[in-house]
């Protein structure tokens, strides 16, 4: 018997363990479905109407509702809720002739409702594991609540902390951003896209969307092929690899064709040499916008699309009201539309939907699983983690819980602005600000005192263009030097001085570009006036994208970087701030001194000037006023203890390419605090056919150190962290020295070389 149950038990884990093949039943049902579709139901399929938000019964008599009944919907998206979604569903396998079930979407992006930290402070972690398992909840949740397919993950590299969408991905590094990339796609989908707690992953935007011209949203982007293999695509390629069931075009044009429509992008590069079987959708109105790209009517546009590789479209209905007249121009052949419609519905076929379209729509689920104390809980322990403490002068931090602590700052009691941009299903007015994180922390000990202090600017049209989606920052009427003035009262009596400060949740993110990066001049001047009062301030930094913080990094002694953390921000920040947990996030942006600099980035080049003198140096690579330095580098982050690297060894001078080569390092905790380290392993390719990067990440680990302990990390280097696509876009590694370069920031490492033969 007990035989009996571990073959079971074996069975269970070998078919939960792989993804499973449908392919004989899948291809069997779709040919069967296709063979009854007309070509206006096969263009239906490739429709996703935003939905809006219907009360229960008022579905029924919608526009969307029609379209639904007609076969004229593929998929619903923006629709929240159970008997919402059921409701719909109803409609297409009940009154549609073929009773197709249709796909429901939603950004799902950092939390369902228990929203965990914005992709970017999540990517600080470095943590896959905390990253999988935030990735996982959210499907969790949002397949609880009736949803399928979430548009995640953001995979965009980005370089420019003008564009408010940084906040979205993973920063500036190919390699961190393809691991990350990997572990949300394995988050959402699981191993087996049947059960009814995993949904389809969506990446996105492809392709390069983060390098928009000047930082502008929705902006040119104008690239190398060299740049985009090496730079840009490999976290879009490490999504296709790990299964993503979808991918979205994104806005932008490359080289002079809007991705939407650009067939080497969608069929050549993602099908011919990725290997993508999923389906492609397009951005919110991506068809409709070409034409403002100006490569077409509707109809034109459309069937390029089509042509390119596009399978639905969002929003735009281009597809829907045009295809059918351009198969009878020859401008797209039917075959191309039953191919993007075969997509589609084994998309939905491999959801399990033709069994059961209602798997995700269960009402006592939905109850027990969204925003559950235990996923709060993991979303409480990850934001933490997120945290990046920029500066500790004299170890200010961590504050004790006692005496008088002034708690100052338009984002100190905001709950509605901790979950950050791009949650949308999040019960905002639920999360935990700062102010009740300390009070929920200090409790009886010691006593916290509030005030405002300024509004986020003194602008008051910025302010409200910052604050859409109810995510107010209740505006105060009163001058901004009454407000300051309160705020020194208050501040005066106290022991210490925690300023929130920084960025609104919606000053990042999409369409929310920004050409100055300081903190809003208001907030400066409260700072300054704070900061004279001579008591302690701790900097409780709020933002979406790295900032200009010279002025601060030189006179605020203690900045916590805390991004936007969530639902559970406030705690979070108390667990840190209090010392209940050592910070270890690491920045996967480089902050910059000054804006001109951008874009700066670790991965550089060294140019035929490098700077080998002292700034500055005529006719080397350097400016006249700024030296080419950052303010805190790709990979920095303070802990309340303190790391120290032995030297780099190598387990041989020479390699070849079938083999690898061991680099190990000691890493002492020498403080007096338990912690985690990210340690970083760089690579340089000193020699090469094309010029290289000054160095790469090529590996991490994050190891945690008892205060005291000693441990040895290693790094094992094959060809993979060799290798890089030369002038032919081949992926080569190329014989020559490189030199290994492992540390705790990309600017702090000890470094060895070795030969590969
Ligand atoms: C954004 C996408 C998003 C889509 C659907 C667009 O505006 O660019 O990231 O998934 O809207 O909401």
């Amino acid at each position: 018997m007990r035989y009996f149950v571990f073959f079971l038990l074996g069975c269970w884990l070998l078919s939960a363990c792989h993804q499973p093949k449908p392919a004989r039943g899948m291809d069997q049902k779709i040919d069967s479905l296709l063979a009854l579709m007309t070509l206006e139901e096969k263009i239906g399929q490739l429709n996703l109407p935003s939905a809006g938000q219907f009360t229960t019964g008022q579905a029924q008599s919608s526009d969307i509702a029609r379209k639904i009944e007609q076969g004229k919907v593929g998929g619903l998206f923006n629709i929240k809720s159970v008997a919402a979604i059921q409701e719909m569903q109803q409609l297409a396998v009940e009154k549609s002739r073929l009773k197709i079930p249709l796909l429901f979407g939603m950004d799902v992006i950092h939390g369902y409702e228990s929203i965990f930290p914005i992709p970017l402070g999540l990517s600080c972690t470095w943590d896959m594991d905390a990253i999988e398992k935030s990735a996982r909840v959210a499907a969790e949740e949002a397949s609880a609540d009736g949803i399928n397919w979430t548009f995640s993950p953001m995979v965009d590299i980005s370089r420019d902390p003008r564009w408010g969408r940084i906040s979205e991905g993973s920063g500036e590094d190919p390699y961190l951003g393809s691991e990350i990339a990997r572990a949300m796609v394995r988050g959402y989908q699981g191993n087996d896209l049947r059960l009814p707690n995993t949904i389809l992953a969506c990446t996105k935007h492809y392709a390069l969307y983060g390098a928009s011209e000047a930082g502008r949203d929705y902006n040119t982007v104008d690239m190398s092929r060299h740049r985009m293999y090496n730079e840009y695509f490999p976290p879009y390629k490490a999504a296709v690899e790990a299964g993503s069931a979808s991918m979205m075009a994104s806005f932008n044009e490359i080289d002079g064709i809007p991705a939407t429509a650009n067939q080497w992008l969608l069929t050549d590069v993602l099908r011919k040499q990725w290997g993508f079987q999923g389906f492609v959708v397009s951005d919110y109105t991506g068809v409709s916008e070409m034409i403002a790209h100006g490569i077409g009517d509707l109809k034109e546009v459309s069937a390029r699309a089509v042509d390119a590789g596009l399978d639905m479209d969002m929003v735009s209905e281009g597809l829907l009201t045009t295809l059918a007249q351009s198969v009878k121009e020859g401008k797209v052949t039917e075959q191309q539309i039953t191919q993007a419609c075969r997509r589609i519905l084994e998309a939905k076929y491999k959801l399990g939907l033709f069994d059961d379209p209602y798997r995700y729509c269960d009402q006592e689920r939905a109850k027990k699983e969204v925003f559950s104390a235990a996923n709060r809980a993991m979303a409480r322990e990850i934001a933490a983690q997120s945290f990046v403490l920029l500066r500790n002068e004299g170890n200010m931090l961590p504050l004790k819980k006692q005496g008088t602590i002034a708690l100052v700052g338009p984002l100190a009691n905001s709950p509605v602005n901790m979950t950050g941009t791009w949650s949308v299903a999040a019960r905002h007015a639920e999360s935990v600000s700062v102010l009740q994180g300390l009070q929920n922390a200090v409790g009886a000990q010691g006593k916290i005192v509030y005030a405002k202090g300024a509004n986020l600017d003194a602008d008051a049209v910025l302010e409200a263009n910052a604050t859409l989606f109810g995510k107010t920052l209740n505006r105060d009427s009163r001058s901004e030097g009454t407000l300051r003035e309160e705020a020194l009262r208050v501040a005066r009596g106290a022991d210490v001085i925690v300023a929130a400060l920084g960025e609104s949740a919606e000053m990042s993110g999409e369409a929310s570009s920004r050409v100055n990066i300081e903190l809003p001049q208001t907030q400066k001047d409260l700072l300054k006036a704070l900061l004279q009062t001579g008591k302690p301030v701790v900097l409780v930094l709020f933002t979406g994208r790295p900032l200009v913080l010279t002025w601060e990094s030189k006179n605020v002694p203690a900045i916590l970087n805390v991004w936007f953390g969530g639902s559970e921000a406030g705690d979070a920040i108390a667990d840190v701030l209090f010392g209940q947990v050592n910070p270890s996030g690491k920045l996967t942006t480089t902050f910059p001194q000054h804006l001109g600099q951008v874009p700066i980035y670790y991965a550089h080049k060294n140019t035929g000037r490098p700077l080998t003198g002292p700034w500055f140096t005529k006719f080397q690579s350097n400016y006249l006023d700024v030296p080419n330095e950052p303010l805190y580098p790709f990979g920095y982050g303070l802990s309340y203890t303190t790391f120290v690297y032995g030297d780099v060894q190598l387990s041989a001078a020479e390699t070849i390419a079938s083999d690898s080569i061991t680099a190990t390092i000691e890493v002492a905790n020498t403080g007096t605090y338990d912690g985690a380290e990210v340690v970083q392993l760089y690579i340089r390719d000193v020699v090469a056919s094309v010029t290289r990067p000054v160095k790469e990440l090529k590996g991490f680990q994050k190891v945690f150190l008892k205060a005291g302990e000693r441990k040895t990390v290693t790094f094992a280097i094959t060809a993979r962290e060799l290798s890089f696509y030369n002038a032919n876009l081949q992926w080569v590694a190329e014989p020559g020295q490189f030199e290994v370069q492992i540390g705790s920031h990309s600017q702090e490492v000890k470094k060895a070389v070795f030969t590969l033969r």
